[in-house]
């Protein structure tokens, strides 16, 4: 199966979500193709935050080689699930869906937790690093429901 998270700048939460998905199934020797996506060019090609670099390695995850891209259309037809942080990435990416096949992909990342809530992760960008650590706790939550979609 091959997720894709998308965020906005995708140098926070997405890259975050990306490295402990990919932990996850490391860890228990599963198969799958994690990557991440932003929606705003403002910090394309560059490195995650490194706030995001810094919680992912209190947890033994190391996301510092990633680099920021933007979402494309072309993803509908790489990925099999796309997980949004947030309303807005919800609106982007529903926004450019070509059809429904591209639309059922689609889902805020914290309805693996609660089912249609349409829950967000908060953008911890202009906070301090504890909002980083709610990111993560939230996020390494709904990664262990995705791990289950994989068996
Ligand atoms: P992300 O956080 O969407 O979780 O990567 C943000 C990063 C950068 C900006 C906003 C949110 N920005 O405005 O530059």
């Amino acid at each position: 199966m091959k997720i894709l998270f998308v965020c906005l700048g995708n140098i926070c939460r997405s890259p975050l979500a990306e490295g402990i998905l990919r932990k996850k199934l490391n860890d228990q020797h599963i198969d799958g193709t994690i990557h991440s996506a932003g929606f705003e060019p403002y910090h394309e090609g560059q490195h995650p935050d490194p706030r995001s670099i810094s919680t992912a390695r209190k947890h033994d995850i190391d996301i510092s080689n990633k680099l920021a891209r933007l979402f494309t259309v072309n993803d509908f037809d790489i990925y099999d699930r796309i997980f949004v942080m947030d309303a807005l990435n919800y609106a982007d990416v529903m926004g450019v869906a070509r059809n429904e096949e591209d639309r059922k992909k689609v889902d805020f990342l914290l309805n693996q937790l609660n089912a249609g809530s349409n829950d967000e992760v908060p953008d911890p960008y202009y906070g301090g690093a504890d909002g980083f650590d709610k990111v993560y706790t939230m996020m390494d939550e709904a990664c262990d429901q995705i791990v289950r979609l994989f068996s």
